[in-house]
């Protein structure tokens, strides 16, 4: 294509220059100035400038380019919303090179035989129009035609065999019609399209298109880079000659009816995307091995013999989608597949997998969907770096454990990351779609930033810096993207602009490689203000838009506000402290806290990227970053709107800055940038109470380790009533703000954010109550009087959570009722909570102190806050029933039973519970992996040592 592209630039180039000194050729050719007028009698719509003169090429009428002699060389119509029919007379223009009326959505009817007259055409683009009936075989005249698209339309008939006489054609495109019949082929048709030497795109997807795809369709000496078949009624074999054409990088032959084996495919080692899902396939699963540059694989639904996992599981190195679906295989996942550096998206429902599921301790970051639904998978290994969300296992033997049942990979329950997304906002955007047809990835939230700016590049004359991007679906794996561009000084766009802008059917812009493929559609634009048809269509799709825009996040007005940022001086890091033109007084006094500059946060997150993210809420996002001197970090980044203003922000990090305490999460810094308000904490790594006892973390917590947590968050919390000054109430005590460090030391986080956190925070009520729904104090919520006995009634159900391991308000069922009915202080082992307690606590057994424990927790539960212990007591109550387990409670560091001790990864023999116990060697966790298997009984009963 790119010899194809730079020829059209040249022509374009030759035809500007000739148009370029109007007056030296006033005179159109007759003939094409007739044609011209009596083409214009069938449409509606035309720019203002048809019709003026009879000189189209003198007076230029726009998207007319003549030659010298006074010829119509070019005729570009793309995007103008014409109405209406083409007519005979475009056969007249002989000397047309171009031929361009794409994006009319309302011009149709048959497509003239007379075009065959235009012998000296290159291009003929017809793309998104609504031309039906058959493709007219006199097209096969066109021996010049060098690009040749007349996709998403209504046509019907077959393909004509002459078609086969396009020596020239580079990009063949028919896809998206209703085209029927079989390919044409030199055979059988005389002519067809095994010819076609130099094509190098066979773009016919999204047709009727039948019958058995022949043998010597393909050789060896052909250049194509893309067949694209998918969505016909192609059935037979796939024949063996694809597998020769050393050129190929997309092959998509999904959704038809071939059958019969896959043949051999090796020597394709450039082919970066294979589709062949939802045929009847059969013999052995195809392999790929070899197929060195494979990015994004589509086998599913096809009726293979059931194997073992293909051994070039392990050579996709470059794999960023691997869907599996339905291919029955059975045995174990390779790890090595989860380290792939690029791997997305994972796919593999609906086998036969079983054993044990274990991705290793080398997760790729950028994973974000392993989908194992329906196999046969017993345990699960899973290491503290993995974000269990993107996880999903319904349907597999270990979803059964009532434990494990309630767990998110086995509940679907997935906290779908917000799709990324650049908005404008204006009265007159004008939009095309972008659809790209074979996208080498599965997940474009990685790749639009990149996409954005390059093209950004390619328009940013006609609308610098004022180009929105919207991804907004991805069926059958195409990937449509709305191109948002604003009009600059200016209300809206004039036709030369968006001719000359904005038509890139020619594929005169190329994307970043991973995209593939593409084509473009323009929307109707409102080119004037008069209330036409057009107009009205415009304004709908314009509103419908405006709505997705406003529903989705202001990325992109946040990274304008970020460009405009870099400029701010860094050298003083106070320079912008009060740029928001409020009065905050001077910059914060800060004890041992540090000011960020934007600049640095963008660093140490690669520009707050997807994967870097390791939470999100009504406040907005929390990113994992790094600073120079290797220090972790998290960085609360709020959403616009969601805090409170600069003054608020102010007082509130001058009082964090102050509040130290070994279990509380440390503040390490801010930053606070025209708009930005950020809250740089200490990194935690083994993330979350909750996420550690809802067995989303591999780690195992017996009953001396579930009694240092609840230690250390009340002494942490017992510090904040009484001896920070002034005394912070925390507000939203609850299990995932309990994090855990390293050595498994509890760490209270989020205290006083509740302070700068606006209402609108979600889990919060809407009252001026704050707190989160079934930790929250039932006094508080009637009296809306907040003590410190409501973050006190809070850490009771924190307590009794550590008992039971299930969330306050499950199954419609609240935890302190629940214990309160289950309560009998006569049974000694377990007061009666045998049935509703975390049976892994249970079956540990020796759980000194657990009456104690339990009596303290249902006093923190009172009704009436008086009658609650105040937090000091509950660490003194707590300390007492740690001695009573042998345990140091008042030295941090002298249980070196706690630590765990090495990074590498070894995983601990697979224990039965019955043999763990609370002996010290319990401790003894010199892995940072932990089995599921341990914690969750397999169903199967395979996980002997
Ligand atoms: C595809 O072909 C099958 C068998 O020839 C036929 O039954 C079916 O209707 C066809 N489907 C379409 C969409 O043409
Ligand atoms: C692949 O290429 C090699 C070397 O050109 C050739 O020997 C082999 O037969 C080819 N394999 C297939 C399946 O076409
Ligand atoms: C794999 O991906 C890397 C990085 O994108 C690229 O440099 C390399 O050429 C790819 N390898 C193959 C065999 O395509
Ligand atoms: C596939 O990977 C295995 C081990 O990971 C290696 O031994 C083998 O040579 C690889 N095969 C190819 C064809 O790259
Ligand atoms: C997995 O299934 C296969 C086939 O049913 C069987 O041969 C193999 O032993 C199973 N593996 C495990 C770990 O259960």
């Amino acid at each position: 294509m790119v010899s194809g592209r730079r020829r059209l630039l040249l022509l374009l180039f030759v035809l500007c220059a000739a148009a370029g000194p109007r007056t030296a050729f006033s005179n159109t050719n007759p003939q094409d100035a007739a044609a011209l007028r009596s083409l214009m009698t069938k449409w509606k719509n035309l720019p203002s400038s048809w019709g003026k003169s009879n000189d189209p090429c003198g007076t230029k009428w726009d998207g007319i380019f003549c030659d010298a002699n006074g010829r119509v060389t070019s005729l570009n119509l793309f995007g103008l919303n014409i109405r209406g029919t083409l007519g005979d007379d475009i056969g007249s223009l002989t000397e047309l090179r171009v031929l361009d009326l794409s994006s009319n959505r309302d011009l149709g009817g048959p497509l003239p035989a007379s075009l065959g007259k235009l012998v000296k055409l290159e291009y003929l683009v017809l793309i998104g129009c609504s031309f039906s009936g058959p493709v007219p075989s006199e097209l096969g005249r066109l021996s010049q035609l060098v690009f040749f698209a007349l996709n998403s339309n209504k046509l019907t008939g077959s393909i004509p065999p002459s078609l086969g006489n396009l020596s020239q054609v580079t990009w063949l495109d028919l896809a998206d019609n209703q085209l029927t019949g079989p390919l044409p082929n030199s055979r059988d048709h005389g002519n067809g399209l095994d010819q076609l030497l130099k094509a190098e795109h066979f773009h016919l997807n999204q047709n009727m298109l039948e019958g058995s795809v022949p043998e010597y369709l393909f050789n060896s000496s052909m250049k194509l880079k893309h067949i694209l078949f998918d969505r016909n009624n192609f059935t037979g074999p796939i024949p063996a000659s694809i597998g020769v054409i050393p050129t190929l990088q997309v092959l998509r032959l999904n959704n038809n009816g071939f059958v019969g084996e896959v043949p051999s495919l090796s020597n394709l080692t450039r082919l970066q995307v294979l589709m062949l899902s939802n045929n009847k396939l059969s013999g052995s699963i195809p392999d790929l091995t070899g197929m060195i540059s494979l990015e994004n694989v589509d086998i599913s639904n096809n009726s293979f013999t059931p194997s073992n996992v293909p051994s070039w599981f392990s050579n996709l190195t470059n794999i960023t989608t691997l869907t599996m679906q339905s291919v029955g295989i059975y045995g174990q996942v390779p790890q090595k597949l989860f380290s792939f550096p690029e791997l997305q998206n994972l796919i593999l429902s609906d086998n036969q997998l079983n054993g044990t599921l274990d991705m290793g301790n080398n997760i790729n970051n950028g994973l974000d969907l392993v989908d194992i639904q329906n196999n046969k998978i017993t345990s699960v290994t899973v290491y503290g770096s993995f974000k269990g969300q993107f996880l999903k296992l319904q349907g597999n033997p270990l979803c059964n454990d009532s434990l494990l049942s309630g767990t998110m990979p086995c509940m679907g329950l997935q906290t779908e990351a917000p799709q990324p997304t650049f908005d404008v906002q204006c009265a007159n955007p004008f939009i095309e779609t972008i659809v790209f047809r074979a996208p080498s990835f599965g997940d474009v939230a990685n790749y639009l930033y990149k996409l954005q700016t390059d093209l950004a590049s390619k328009l940013g004359s006609c609308t610098p810096n004022h180009l929105g991007l919207i991804p907004y679906s991805n069926d059958e794996a195409y990937l449509n993207v709305d191109i948002k561009a604003c009009p600059v000084n200016q209300k809206r766009f004039n036709y030369s602009q968006v001719l000359n802008c904005f038509n890139l059917t020619l594929q005169t812009y190329k994307p970043p490689e991973m995209f593939g493929p593409y084509y473009v559609k323009a929307h109707p634009y409102a080119f004037h203000d008069k209330t036409s048809r057009a107009v009205l269509i415009g304004i709908v799709t314009g509103s419908v838009l405006l709505v997705v825009g406003l529903m989705l996040l202001g990325f992109y007005a946040l990274r304008q506000k970020k460009r405009a940022q870099k400029l701010v001086s860094i050298n003083n890091p106070f320079a912008s402290w009060g740029s928001m033109g409020e009065d905050i007084g001077e910059a914060p006094k800060l004890k041992s806290s540090r000011f960020f500059t934007l600049e640095e946060l963008k660093l140490c997150t690669n520009d707050f990227r997807e994967i870097n993210a390791i939470g999100a809420g009504g406040y907005g996002r929390v990113y994992r970053g790094k600073l120079p001197d290797g220090q972790l970090i998290a960085i609360k980044r709020s959403k616009e709107g969601s805090m409170q203003g600069g003054l608020e922000f102010k007082t509130e990090i001058e009082l964090l800055s102050r509040v130290h305490h070994k279990n509380l999460v440390g503040l390490v810094g801010f930053c606070f940038e025209k708009g930005e308000k950020m809250l740089v904490y200490e990194f935690i790594p083994n993330g979350t109470l909750s996420e550690a006892l809802y067995g989303m973390r591999g780690i195992q917590l017996d009953w001396s380790r579930r009694l240092k947590i609840a230690l250390d968050s009340a002494r942490g919390l017992a510090y904040l009533h009484d001896h920070a000054n002034p005394p912070i109430i925390h507000r939203d005590v609850k299990s995932t703000n309990i994090l855990l460090d390293e050595k498994l030391t509890a760490k209270v986080a989020d205290f006083g954010l509740s302070l700068l956190v606006s209402d609108s925070e979600e889990g919060q009520l809407c009252t001026n109550v704050k707190g989160t729904l079934g930790y929250l104090d039932p006094e508080y919520y009637m009296t809306q009087q907040l003590t410190a006995k409501s973050d006190v009634y809070s850490f009771g159900v924190v307590l009794l959570e550590l008992i039971m391991a299930k969330p306050p308000i499950h199954e419609n069922k609240y935890i302190v009722r629940e214990v309160k009915m289950a309560l009998d202080m006569d049974d000694r082992t377990n007061c009666g909570l045998k049935d509703v307690m975390d049976p892994v606590l249970q079956k540990m057994g020796g759980l000194v102190g657990f009456q104690r424990f339990l009596k303290l927790a249902l006093q923190c539960v009172e009704e009436v806050g008086t009658d609650r212990p105040s937090m000091n007591s509950i660490v003194r109550e707590i300390e007492l029933i740690m001695q009573d387990n042998g345990l140091t409670p008042g030295s941090m560091s002298a249980s070196s039973s706690f630590s765990i001790e090495s990074r590498t990864m070894k995983v601990v023999p697979k224990l039965p519970y019955s043999s763990a116990s609370t002996s010290s060697t319990a401790f003894d966790m010199n892995s940072r992996a932990f089995e599921y298997s341990g914690v969750f009984p397999s169903s199967h009963g395979s996980l002997k040592p």
